[in-house]
């Protein structure tokens, strides 16, 4: 037997406001056209009057707990991913803890971009290990819209705004039971200056907006995913061929396919939901891997690789068994 962490439940939210490519066109120089073309994105979900990422991650903790069949009360850990927090502080974990009703547990944010999700699952992961708690919540969720530049059209058409959340139990289970097999963490701040916010509390005082240069992290990303997937496998003794379903993080069409190919990945198992909702950072690997459990895609036994790479830059990927 094996203490692992294993997947109980998952849940998502989204907001309510559905904005398209022709809808975007109207406001910045660019088409409908070129956006699917280059990115896959047809839609994305942004924020309204309201809604934060403390109120959509504590929507979509609130499903993954009801998809468990838990109360708050039995969360002892809540890590939420995020870089667009409520406030700089109090972490906003603490603001989902309080809205859920559980008080005096572990809660705290966690600040990878992109890769956040995976940064927060392997932290979980190692905290469940060791006793901390008994079951995490683990929460990627993010309001994007609310740090681009609107005027800038090489990143306002390219991201989303939602949450994503898994419910993760330490249990002792069989060699080949359920759990998080293994995860992988990267960063590489030499990368700072290609995807960043212009703008911070300790150095301007001020949020900033996303500053990117696109094709740079377009090659560092198919590159750093394909080799930490790799790592992965060789940690586990997997093969590709192994692996039932890839949920990767959704940012470009491209990089998904590019990524899919290097390892000999048929596109079939990729899980896709960056048509519908964009680039939605730390979110974007938990609502994709709801959606694909919650529509019987993904089932029990299977074996899924979670990946990710964004700003830092940091990157990393999880093999779990469902
Ligand atoms: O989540 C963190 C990780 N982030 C990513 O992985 C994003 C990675 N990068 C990408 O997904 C792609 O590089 C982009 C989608 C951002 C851009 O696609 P690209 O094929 O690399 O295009 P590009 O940046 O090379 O731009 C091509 C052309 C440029 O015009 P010129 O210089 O060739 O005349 C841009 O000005 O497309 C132009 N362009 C646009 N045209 C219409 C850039 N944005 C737009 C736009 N609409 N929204």
């Amino acid at each position: 037997m094996t203490r692992r962490s294993v997947l109980v439940g998952t849940g998502s939210a989204l907001p309510v406001r559905a904005v398209s490519n022709q809808e975007l066109s109207e406001r910045v120089e660019t088409s409908d056209e070129w956006i699917v073309e280059r990115t896959g994105i047809r839609s994305r979900h942004l924020a309204g009057e309201g809604e934060t990422t403390a109120s959509l991650a504590t929507d979509a903790a609130r499903a993954a707990l009801a998809a468990a069949g838990l109360e708050p009360k039995d969360i002892g850990l809540i890590i939420l991913a995020t870089c667009t927090p409520d406030q700089t502080f109090p972490a906003s974990a603490t603001i989902v803890q309080d809205k859920l009703g559980c008080h005096g547990g572990i809660a705290f944010d966690v600040g990878a971009v992109c890769s956040g999700f995976l940064y927060a699952v392997s932290v979980a992961d190692a905290m469940l290990k060791t006793g901390a708690a008994d079951r995490a919540l683990v929460i990627g969720a993010e309001t994007m819209s609310r740090i681009l530049d609107w005027e800038d059209r090489t990143t306002c058409v390219l991201f989303g705004d939602g949450a994503g959340a898994i419910v993760l139990e330490a249990r002792d289970v069989a060699d080949d039971g359920p759990g998080i097999l293994a995860s992988k963490l990267h960063a590489d701040g030499a990368h700072n200056e290609l995807l960043y916010v212009d703008g911070g509390p300790s150095s301007t005082g001020t949020v900033g907006h996303i500053r990117m240069k696109g094709r740079e992290v377009f090659r560092h990303a198919v590159v750093n995913l394909a080799e930490v997937l790799g790592e992965v496998l060789g940690d586990t003794g997997f093969t590709a061929e192994d692996i039932d379903w890839v949920v990767p993080h959704q940012a470009n069409q491209r990089i998904l396919d590019a990524t899919a190919r290097k390892l000999g990945l048929p596109p079939e198992k990729v899980v896709v939901t960056v048509d519908r909702h964009a680039n939605t950072s730390a979110a974007s690997v938990p609502l994709a891997l709801d959606a694909a459990i919650r529509d019987g895609r993904i089932k029990q036994g299977d074996l899924v690789m979670l990946e990710a790479m964004g700003g830092g830059f940091t990157w990393g990927a999880s093999l779990l068994r469902v």
